[in-house]
């Protein structure tokens, strides 16, 4: 008994600012901070001088970086600190209480203002959080909220890009010789930051300056963030996939004349790649100043694709055509080369030197064939090394 008494005013001594105060006495320090407080008034005496607001941000979840809407969603902490010349105590005259939670409605706190924010124009408007006054006057609030804003993003080199985003944070109502706005630290604090599948944080940097609007100067703290996209699943899930089926598109020639699935192949290759650049496009945001690389890519492999099924279906056509000839009796055959003289002319001609028309037909069809392939080849491996090569950076 004697002894938990005992352990009970020790621990009082020694903790006395924390757990021994009285109700009495908390209430009689706020009515002793508020009793002559005006809240309207920024809490300086010198009111020449500005309230300088420490802004230290601390980032701890990316939601989205929405390339399609341009919209970055992040949750972040931020911290304020300013000193409350109207709120300081002596600690000793309230048996060592040296600080209190406050009620962010009945003292002057700083509003803020994002630029660019999809929300409310007063960003710490609507929340109600932790606000701590401490003895010398010196406040601290911290915050943690969910913040969408507009960042203009370019991704000419998807799905390898890196986004830069930048908040403007401005003291709402004054201008930069009544409240300013200040960073502690260089970049944001991303100890607690979780790990995102997609986007990686790069590093983030702070410039402060004051800007001009209309008559007054504004305070405007600009926190720029680099976040670096994931490529694995767009390499896996588009590149590679586009790669191997524009290959296919080459195989095209591989098959007969004579057969038509030379153009059904041909055209079932160009749907496929039709696909890839429906699905891709919709990653992707509407309107971009520069063209985008990989639909830049898409679209030319299109362009080889539909080249390929004109190529086949003239084969087609042509083989048919000459098909016909032998097929007529002996008797008609004069008439009949001379009558497709008259409307072939000069691409028969062609067409019978390539074809070889006196060697074995056999033959001279592989040959056409391998030319054709060659041509394609050449033009399919240059356009995929001009995009990896623009894609990476090499040169
Ligand atoms: C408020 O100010 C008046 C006049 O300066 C003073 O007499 C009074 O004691 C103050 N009240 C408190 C609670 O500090
Ligand atoms: C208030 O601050 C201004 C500028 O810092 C200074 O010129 C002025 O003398 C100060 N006024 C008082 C009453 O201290
Ligand atoms: C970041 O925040 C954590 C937790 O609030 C803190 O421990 C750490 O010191 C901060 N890092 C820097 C560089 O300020
Ligand atoms: C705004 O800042 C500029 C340059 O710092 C200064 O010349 C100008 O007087 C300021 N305007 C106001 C209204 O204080």
């Amino acid at each position: 008994m004697w002894s938990a008494t005992f352990v009970l005013l020790f621990s009082c001594y020694g903790l006395m600012s924390v757990n021994c105060v009285s109700w009495e006495t908390t209430k009689s320090l706020k009515e002793h901070l508020l009793g002559n407080y005006s809240k309207d008034i920024r809490p300086i005496r010198n009111q020449s001088d500005p309230v300088i607001v420490k802004c230290n941000i601390q980032l701890t979840d990316i939601v989205d970086l929405d390339e399609v809407h341009q919209i970055l969603s992040v949750i972040m902490i931020f911290t304020l600190r300013w000193k409350d010349e109207f709120l300081g105590w002596n600690s000793d005259k309230f048996e060592g209480l040296s600080y209190i939670q406050m009620d962010q409605e009945k003292i002057w706190t700083p509003r803020i203002n994002l630029h660019s924010n999809l929300d409310d124009a007063d960003l710490f408007g609507d929340v109600r959080y932790r606000l701590t006054a401490r003895q010398n006057g010196q406040m601290t609030w911290t915050l943690s909220k969910k913040i969408s804003v507009t960042c203009l993003m370019d991704v000419v080199l998807f799905p390898l890009d890196t986004q830069r985003c930048a908040l403007a944070f401005t003291p709402l109502l004054y201008s930069t010789e009544e409240v300013k706005l200040v960073n502690v630290e260089q970049s944001v604090n991303t100890s607690d930051l979780k790990p995102h599948g997609e986007w990686v944080f790069g590093n983030s940097f702070y410039i402060n300056w004051d800007y001009k609007l209309d008559e007054f100067n504004m305070s405007v703290l600009y926190m720029t963030m680099e976040f670096k996209r994931l490529p694995l699943f767009f390499l896996q899930n588009f590149l590679v996939p586009i790669i191997i089926i524009s290959f296919l598109n080459l195989l095209t020639f591989w098959l007969p004349d004579g057969s038509g699935e030379k153009a059904s192949f041909s055209i079932t290759v160009l749907l496929a790649l039709t696909f890839y650049l429906t699905s891709v496009s919709s990653y992707l945001p509407q309107n971009s100043n520069e063209p985008i690389l990989i639909t830049l890519f898409i679209s030319f492999l299109l362009t080889l694709s539909c080249l390929t099924v004109l190529v086949s279906l003239i084969l087609i056509n042509r083989h048919h055509k000459h098909q016909d000839i032998p097929q007529s009796t002996e008797n008609n055959h004069n008439v009949s080369m001379k009558e497709n003289k008259k409307h072939g002319g000069k691409l028969d001609k062609l067409w019978g030197i390539l074809r070889c028309r006196n060697s074995e037909r056999r033959k001279c069809g592989f040959t056409i064939d391998v030319l054709l392939f060659l041509i394609f080849f050449i033009m399919w491996i240059s356009l995929t090394a001009w995009f990896f090569v623009r894609l990476f950076r090499l040169l």
